[in-house]
């Protein structure tokens, strides 16, 4: 007998293949999710490599052909993809939205992401894939499965948010991108990213959730002791919204030269609030300083100093002394 977590695996591919079925071959899933994705501008060659889907706005539509197949309702049941109300009654997780199948990094269906279709704030944008034996969605970064290979030769990871921004930026011919899609960036998926390359590169959102998460990121990834870069977007433009706004080949441009080193980015971000007033001017040298103490490798820790030493025009011994004192956990 197959075990429970194997079961799990083939009802979620099961899944997948049932709603990439709806998408392509049911007029509700032409007319309504692929006239979708075509609006955004998503090509028909991506929406194929990332297995993307519909699911039907109906109640039960994938419990009822899954169990038809012979799938244990358990088994749906413990991926999220069916859930039994108080009244005992069964029904779809993923209801009348666009589906992005989450794949592990040996390229199996762990997990989905679906977005609505419809502009209803009160209707939640994306419903994901409850945790289950085969879902730990702080260990999983999507899209890793399409990246692993060009992180490796290119020797750099692109982090994004969101499922379309993985989309958008392998449509602009770049194949190196994750992102931790449904949860703030985790160690472990830095860690995981860690085995591939050293080097990461931020591409959030240019909107305030963005900036913040990305501030959070770059302390995060240099603690861990990797390399980070970040690249903003403007006018509050997320990679997707930016690639489809200046097309593919200015969007590979705009990433080339718009790699910021993190202290240019907080550099940057901060002295945008702080303006003339030199107790702010201080507190973002702090800010920064306490970023540099996150380095585990001194000698590179080091190099940062200098770096911000002359972007500050603040004197390097100042700077080192104010780090000493962080690292000695005196501030
Ligand atoms: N997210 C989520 N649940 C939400 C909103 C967001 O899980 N209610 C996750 C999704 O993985 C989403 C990511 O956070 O892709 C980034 O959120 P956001 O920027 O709001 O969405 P986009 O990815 O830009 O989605 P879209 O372009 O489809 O509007
Ligand atoms: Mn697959
Ligand atoms: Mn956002
Ligand atoms: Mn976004
Ligand atoms: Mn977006």
């Amino acid at each position: 007998a197959q075990s429970a977590k194997e079961s799990l695996y083939i009802v979620s591919q099961f899944a997948a293949t049932f709603f990439v079925k709806q998408l392509w071959e049911t007029d509700e899933g032409k007319s309504i999710g692929l006239s979708y994705f075509k609006e955004r501008g998503f090509r028909e060659d991506i929406l194929k490599k990332f297995e993307v889907g519909y699911s039907p706005d109906v109640w039960d539509a994938l419990t009822q052909s899954a169990t038809n197949a012979g799938h244990n309702l358990e088994f749906l049941e413990s991926t999220g993809l069916s859930i039994k109300n108080d009244n005992g009654k069964i029904y779809d997780r993923f209801r009348g939205r666009v589906m992005f199948p989450i794949h592990g990094f040996t390229g199996r269906v762990i997990g989905f992401g679906g977005r609505t279709l419809k502009t209803d704030k009160n209707v939640p944008k994306y419903v994901n894939s409850p945790e289950s034996e085969i879902y730990h969605k702080s260990n999983v970064l999507y899209g890793l499965f399409h990246a692993k290979k060009a992180i490796r030769d290119l020797d750099n990871c692109y982090l994004a948010e969101g499922y379309a921004d993985v989309l958008s930026v392998h449509q602009a011919g770049i194949e190196n991108v994750v992102a931790s899609s449904g949860t703030s960036l985790t160690v472990e998926q830095i860690k995981l990213i860690g085995r591939f390359t050293q080097n990461i590169t931020i591409l959030f959102d240019g909107d305030a959730a963005g900036i913040k998460a990305s501030l959070r990121g770059l302390d995060m990834i240099l603690e861990e002791g990797l390399n980070v870069k970040i690249v903003s977007f403007p006018d509050g433009h997320d990679p997707d919204s930016y690639m489809h706004h200046v097309g593919a080949g200015a969007f590979k441009t705009y990433l080339e030269n718009n790699r910021k080193d993190f202290i240019l980015y907080k550099a940057n971000v901060l002295l945008k609030d702080a303006g003339d007033d030199p107790i702010k001017r201080a507190g973002i040298i702090r800010d920064i300083v306490e970023s540099i103490a996150k380095i585990p490798d001194p000698i590179k820790a080091s190099v940062f100093v200098r770096e911000s030493s002359s972007l500050l025009e603040i004197e390097e011994k100042i700077l080192m002394s104010e780090l000493n004192k962080m690292r000695s956990g005196k501030v």
